[in-house]
């Protein structure tokens, strides 16, 4: 299929945690136009119930597809991907890359056959995690902790804020206080606001934790899905969108500037 050069890569989020996976698609796509959506009107995601995203957002995404006209649509978020990713491919024409916790490769890289999934709380209640861990890790212990303090956190210290500095600690521990987490080598960060606070996770960590996360797979999901494509000889300052108030969106506007994105106007 014939794609506009400039035809961009929208990047979906309720908040600033789809930037973790915006900076891997720029470093794997250099020239690519960036538009870099967030929901902030229904954050956080994860105290949403199942049918409000389900209705949510299909909707919003067909509306900036439309808007847009995206070579690709980047769900940079677990609790949406878990979800909502089979309603939103099939209502939507356009190729759609979903974000799911990273418990593949984490049930590989294990030596002590524990692993933690740090996520939302709708995420880890979502039969998808359910079967990824059947399907991957079904001869691991899969521990699970919804931790939505830690994402406000995230969003606290993107804004310059400090936010809850005990977050970090609390999710960890919350996790190793399992039956079972005494022995837990590798967490799976399964929100995407938590690779932006990955130096406080390793900071506050009791012993030696392996973090990981689905960045880079993303990223080389991208990549195989525009081989061939054209692109700008310079990728544009990335546009920014929230539904909401962008005047909330104040204190970001450094954060973005480092991502390479414009300050936040309505979607
Ligand atoms: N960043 C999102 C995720 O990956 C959602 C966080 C939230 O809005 O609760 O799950």
């Amino acid at each position: 299929m014939l794609v506009d050069r400039d035809a961009p890569i929208i990047v979906f989020d309720s908040g600033v945690g789809g930037l973790s996976v915006l900076q891997g698609i720029r470093a794997a796509l250099p020239q690519a136009p960036l538009v870099y959506a967030m929901d902030r009107a229904a954050y956080p995601y994860g105290q949403q119930a199942e049918a409000t995203l389900l209705a949510r957002v299909p909707a919003l995404l067909g509306r900036l597809a439309e808007r847009y006209r995206p070579r690709l649509i980047v769900m940079a978020c677990n609790t949406a991907s878990t979800v909502a990713l089979a309603a939103v491919r099939e209502a939507l024409q356009v190729p759609i890359v979903g974000t799911v916790p990273a418990i593949k490769p984490a049930a590989c890289m294990t030596q002590t056959g524990v692993i933690g999934v740090l996520g939302t709380a709708a995420t880890v209640r979502q039969a998808y995690v359910d079967r990824l861990s059947a399907a991957f890790a079904a001869d691991r212990l899969v521990l699970r902790h919804g931790a939505p303090a830690l994402v406000d956190y995230a969003e606290a210290r993107l804004r310059g804020a400090p936010g809850d500095g005990d977050a970090p600690r609390a999710a960890i521990n919350a996790l190793l206080a399992q039956p079972g987490g005494d022995r837990l080598d590798t967490i799976v960060l399964a929100c995407t606001h938590f690779p932006l606070v990955r130096d406080a996770l390793v900071e506050t960590a009791p012993r030696q934790l392996r973090f990981i996360d689905g960045t880079e797979g993303i990223a080389r999901r991208c990549q195989a899905l525009t081989t061939g494509q054209s692109w700008p000889a310079q990728a544009p300052t990335g546009i920014t969108l929230t539904t909401g108030e962008p005047a909330e969106c104040t204190l970001l506007v450094e954060t973005l500037a480092r991502f390479g994105l414009g300050p936040a106007q309505a979607l």
